[in-house]
């Protein structure tokens, strides 16, 4: 076994917390890929154990700072950790079969590179690192146990390691199934009274984004909120869900009593699902999709005077490292402002941004920004993260990436 000793800065570093450690902080290693090292000082005293990379700049990622080496047991408490956390927010309810939600989440769950999603009968994970790589099939088995003790059979497995972050890693993308085959891609699930498609092989990320859904319910509840303020009766709400992927933020709000909901997005996959899930939900009068490209089609519904009562915005990350963040902050601006110049005074807008390097303090200020720029004053009714089966440790700030502003546009007086 390989081990690793931290000198002058990297020690500094392990000692005040931080839990990733860079190569170039790195004192001796002859650490293996993906392997798991106990990190030394230069006593030869144990400070810690970290899986390692050979290829990543981000050399150490730490599993614990005890000096007794993780063992099997200390990593079916992790998994197990992971499914007490999800069970207790009611997630894996073995009387709800086609439930989805994320079970690992990698770094924040302690369980690094390694995430691992649920859709019913069905598993999606993927490995960003080289340690997940190796220990992938010890921890799948270790999961696989803990679900069936909770009455929860996995007939598929898919394995869609295909995301951008194993180029850093130097790492292949793959995508094989594990547990059954390429016919059990496509299947409906559900979430929150809801039952909509997904496409495991295609969708993006694991085949859905389950990082909205605590802030899809509260985005429902607005259109409720829009009659108890006097506003408009409920089921005349016209909601704009821009960004909408299988539009899941406007389907609840349809569901909710909205009378329009348009949703807007330039995937043509997605717009299919939005329909097929406006079927299968009793909504297909209320739902409407149209394929557009959003930064562009905003401006000419601006133009053009339309008028929705709650906006939803929910783009994708526009800054996806700190040289793109100027850019990305022009990007959110317009968007924002152009959301506000769709609602009437009294309207509900709803804004996220999912790029971790655009931080809250930044994205506030985009979006009074814009408020200005558009000549409305707003009020933040709150602001939120992702759900909360997406952990968010403070030593790994950017396992919290995730903004979701509710926004009211103060009313005539
Ligand atoms: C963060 S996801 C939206 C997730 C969705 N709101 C939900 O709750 O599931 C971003 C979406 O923006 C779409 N998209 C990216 N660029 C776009 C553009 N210029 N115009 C319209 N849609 C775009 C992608 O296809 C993707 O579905």
């Amino acid at each position: 076994m390989g081990s690793v000793t931290l000198l002058g800065r990297g020690r500094r570093k392990l000692l005040a917390g931080e839990a990733w450690i860079f190569r170039g902080d790195l004192g001796k290693s002859d650490a293996g890929p993906g392997e798991l090292v106990p990190v030394l000082d230069q006593d030869g005293d144990v400070l810690g154990w970290a899986l390692h990379s050979t290829s990543s700049k981000l050399a150490l990622r730490m599993v614990t700072r005890s000096p007794e080496q993780p063992n099997r047991e200390f990593w079916a408490r992790r998994v197990e950790r992971c499914l007490e956390a999800r069970a207790g927010a009611g997630y894996l309810d073995a009387l709800q079969p086609m439930a989805a939600c994320r079970l690992i989440g990698g770094d924040a769950d302690g369980l690094p590179g390694l995430v691992v999603d649920r859709y019913g009968d069905r598993l999606v994970l993927q490995c960003g690192t080289e340690a997940a790589d190796k220990m992938r099939d010890f921890l799948l088995d270790l999961l696989l146990a803990g679900l069936a003790e909770r009455g929860i059979e996995i007939a598929g497995i898919l394995d869609r390691s295909d995301a951008k972050v194993r180029e850093h890693e130097n790492l292949d993308s793959r995508i094989e199934w594990l547990r059954g085959d390429a016919s059990m891609e496509k299947l409906m699930v559900d979430e929150d009274g809801l039952t909509f498609a997904v496409d495991l092989g295609t969708g993006h990320k694991t085949g859905h984004y389950l990082d909205q859904r605590d802030n899809r319910r509260r985005a429902a509840v607005l259109v409720q909120d829009l009659g108890k303020c006097g506003f408009c009766k409920p089921e005349d709400a016209r909601v704009l869900d821009v960004f909408s992927y299988d539009g899941l933020f406007g389907m609840l709000a349809a569901q909710a009593g909205a009378k329009r909901v348009l949703c807007l997005d330039q995937s043509a996959s997605a717009g299919e699902r939005v329909l097929q899930n406006a079927q299968a939900n009793g909504v297909a009068d209320q739902v409407s999709f149209e394929k557009v490209n959003a930064m562009h089609d905003l401006g000419r519904r601006v133009d053009a005077g339309e008028e929705w009562d709650i906006v939803i915005l929910d783009p994708p990350a526009f800054a996806r490292s700190k040289r793109e963040l100027p850019g990305a902050k022009r990007g959110y601006g317009e968007l924002f402002r152009r959301g506000f110049q769709l609602m009437p005074k009294g309207g509900f807008l709803v804004a996220a941004s999912c790029s971790y390097n655009m931080k809250p303090e930044a994205f506030l200020d985009v979006l009074t920004k814009a408020a200005r720029d558009a000549k409305v004053i707003a009020h933040l009714l709150d602001i939120h993260g992702a759900s909360v089966d997406h952990p968010r440790r403070l030593d790994i700030p950017e396992t919290d990436y995730l903004k979701c502003a509710f926004v009211r546009v103060e009313p005539k007086s």
